[in-house]
């Protein structure tokens, strides 16, 4: 690891305007500073602070951080309060009649809802869910389409103790009906259909089918909001029409005051190893979080039109569209399509049309529309704007510079964040009217946040060499547990080995420069990142192995020119090595089956056969060959150990 260097030498700073500063919640390097040295002087009493200063608390806290049980950190524990309350009521009194959400649907018909409007949607949808006996504790699985209703549904979980688990639209019923089992959910939020890029993608049947499978059998409820009218299978046993669920029911619902630590939601991510993994957030220790980062990173002001474009089934759209923005009462833009429909002008006129000051997306989406029109923002009145963020893998300087003058008009700056479903928020993000920006550097932690990097013995590295990016305090918004696996979690995310079990082990590689920022180099593990999301190479491993043909299968990443990685399998079947035209055919069905078992999301870019897979003696299939292979470039390392070097030959041939 610490011969790792990087290959990347950027030297050209941005620093923020007078004008951006003059205006930020954190308007220079000394106010940053000043927040840094008070946390690392007195770390319970900052955090106190910010958790006072936040949160409205029906019973106040008593205790800052319980570290009794390591790393099961406790934050806040002994006081109440409700999420959907510091979401929603806190603002009724000051500001009912403020846009919450504007909502822009696939066709491009917009629906505004206000505080008080919002706020009487979510009582009204949890009595309705009161009303299916569904109670404090119990999971609550969420499968819809980006809408008002999304946000709705998690944040009536919450009003409720519900604790939800958001299964992203484009998984399949095998994924879901993982979910479903592991949580042992009671009931599923779901819509008929989901429209996006003007297709209709079926929900409710893909439920249906998830339920079916062997042991689903928790599931009391179905509740389906009607999107589109279009036919669906109705079990009357089970399932129920959201508008017939809130028809005539109360809009007064008195939220139930829960527990600091209680859990507001489990989400699934992937690990290298065995099955996704439920990461499990708390209350007020991870709204805290979210709305810190709003502060700090995104400059919140009262003003602000705030768009993150992620969906409600990943991280980003939990902190960033469903709680940081509500808790803050801004005005945020809530999606329901995808950027290149009907052209890839698409969120640029969303941003000229609603006058978005604050705009949130991912790399993936930024090369892609660079591609499909890198001169289309130019018309669009994009005045607006003021700040830009990104999200999910490191953004390529291409991209930060393309991003930066043709979106940003050379007046925006860009907050390039670094954070992970784990750690809830952002964790190494630039405070954008104090840090100057470097292309491709994440820059510098949040004020009480402890990055470091360090080395296998959890020694910090010098400037300049690489190592493992890890947390050495507890954070309030950090991961809990995992789901039903605590030792998992511990062994994870505290290894003994590295920083005596202590340390936050993000997982990921990273250095810093003689300038002391933060440049993340990849993960450490055998996790893919496509399109700014986890994907671990052991499920569709085990998708592709699921399927009758195959014998054995192995997945690694190549670099990518959108995606920013693609997986290309390797796959030795049971039969004999195909050629021609059935290699095709194969490939395709392979394809198409991991679509099935897992989501469009893990479709092979490449699939390549074998006799074998480059094992070495002890057996272990020798990753870093493949990946080299994939890449299609020279074979430099060593193979001595390699037990059948003839099949490399096999599988440098990609089927055309
Ligand atoms: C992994 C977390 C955080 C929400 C989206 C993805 C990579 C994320 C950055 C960034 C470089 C990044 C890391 C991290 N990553 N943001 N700004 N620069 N890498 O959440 O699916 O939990 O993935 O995404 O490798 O560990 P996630």
């Amino acid at each position: 690891m610490s011969t790792i260097e990087s290959v990347l030498n950027e030297t050209r700073i941005f620093p923020p305007s007078t004008e951006f500063s003059s205006h930020a919640n954190l308007p220079s390097m000394d106010a940053y500073q000043t927040l840094c040295t008070q946390a690392q002087d007195d770390y319970l009493g900052f955090w106190k602070k910010q958790a006072e200063e936040n949160l409205v608390w029906h019973k106040p806290f008593t205790q800052v951080l319980d570290e009794s049980n390591l790393p099961f950190f406790k934050w806040f524990d002994d006081g109440e309060l409700n999420i959907s309350f510091n979401c929603l009521d806190r603002h009724l009194d000051t500001q009912p009649d403020k846009i919450a959400i504007i909502f822009e649907a696939d066709d491009g018909q917009i629906i505004h809802s206000t505080y008080r409007d919002l706020h009487r949607r979510v009582c009204q949808f949890a009595n309705g869910l009161k009303s299916l006996n569904i109670k404090k504790g119990d999971c609550v699985i969420i499968y819809m389409p980006m809408r008002i209703e999304a946000v709705v549904a998690m944040q009536a979980c919450a009003r409720i103790g519900a604790i939800h688990s958001v299964v992203f639209g484009g998984f399949s019923a095998k994924s879901l009906h993982e979910r479903i089992n592991d949580a042992g959910a009671v009931a599923v939020i779901t819509a008929d259909e989901q429209v996006r890029g003007g297709k209709n993608n079926h929900l409710k049947a893909t439920v249906d089918e998830a339920i079916l499978m062997e042991g689903t059998g928790s599931i009391k409820s179905v509740i389906i909001y009607q999107r589109t009218g279009n036919d669906i299978a109705f079990n009357a046993a089970r399932d129920i029409w959201w508008h017939e669920l809130v028809k005539d029911i109360s809009t007064d619902c008195e939220p139930e005051w829960i527990n600091a630590e209680h859990p507001l939601f489990t989400l699934y991510t992937s690990g290298s190893t065995g099955k996704p993994k439920g990461v499990q957030h708390s209350s007020a220790g991870y709204l805290l979080g979210t709305m810190v980062s709003m502060k700090w990173i995104f400059d919140y002001q009262p003003n602000d039109v705030f768009w993150c474009t992620a969906d409600v089934g990943w991280i980003t759209g939990h902190s960033y569209v469903a709680y940081g923005p509500l808790a803050m009462g801004a005005t945020q833009v809530i999606f329901e399509g995808i950027p290149t429909y009907p052209d890839a002008g698409r969120f640029w006129k969303i941003i000229q049309d609603h006058k978005v000051t604050t705009f949130y997306t991912a790399p993936t989406a930024i090369r892609s529309l660079i591609k499909l029109g890198p001169n289309l923002p130019e018309q669009y009145d994009l005045s607006s704007l003021r700040l830009l963020g990104s999200v999910g893998e490191p953004i390529n300087p291409e991209a930060w510079i393309w991003y930066y003058k043709k979106v940003g008009q050379s007046r925006c700056p860009i907050v390039d964040t670094w954070w992970q479903t784990e750690t809830g928020c952002h964790m190494i993000a630039p405070a954008p009217g104090a840090v100057p920006l470097k292309p491709g550097s994440c820059t510098f932690p949040l004020p009480g946040i402890f990055a470091a990097i360090v080395d296998e013995a959890g020694q910090d590295v010098e400037n300049g060499k690489g190592g493992f990016l890890v947390i050495k305090r507890p954070f309030p918004s950090q991961i809990r547990t995992l789901w039903g696996d605590p030792e998992r979690f511990k062994k994870t995310y505290f290894p003994k080995d590295i920083g005596q079990g202590k340390y936050y082990l993000a997982g990921d590689s990273a250095y810093r420069d003689k300038d002391g920022y933060f440049w993340i180099m990849g993960r450490v593990d055998d996790v893919l990142n496509v399109s700014g999301h986890r994907l671990g190479t052991m499920e569709i491993e085990s998708a592709l192995a699921a399927n009758p043909l195959v014998a054995e299968a192995a997945v690694v990443g190549k670099p990518h020119e959108i995606k920013g990685e693609s997986v290309v399998a390797f796959v030795v079947l049971k039969g004999a090595l195909p050629s021609g035209k059935e290699a095709i055919q194969i490939v395709d069905e392979l394809r198409r089956w991991v679509v099935k078992e897992i989501g469009p999301i893990a479709k092979p870019e490449e699939i390549r056969f074998g006799e074998n897979l480059p094992k070495t003696r002890s057996g272990k299939t020798m990753r870093r060959l493949l990946r080299t292979l994939a890449r299609n470039e020279e074979i430099t390392q060593d193979i001595s150990t390699l037990e059948n070097p003839a099949i490399l030959e096999q599988l440098k041939q990609a089927i055309k």
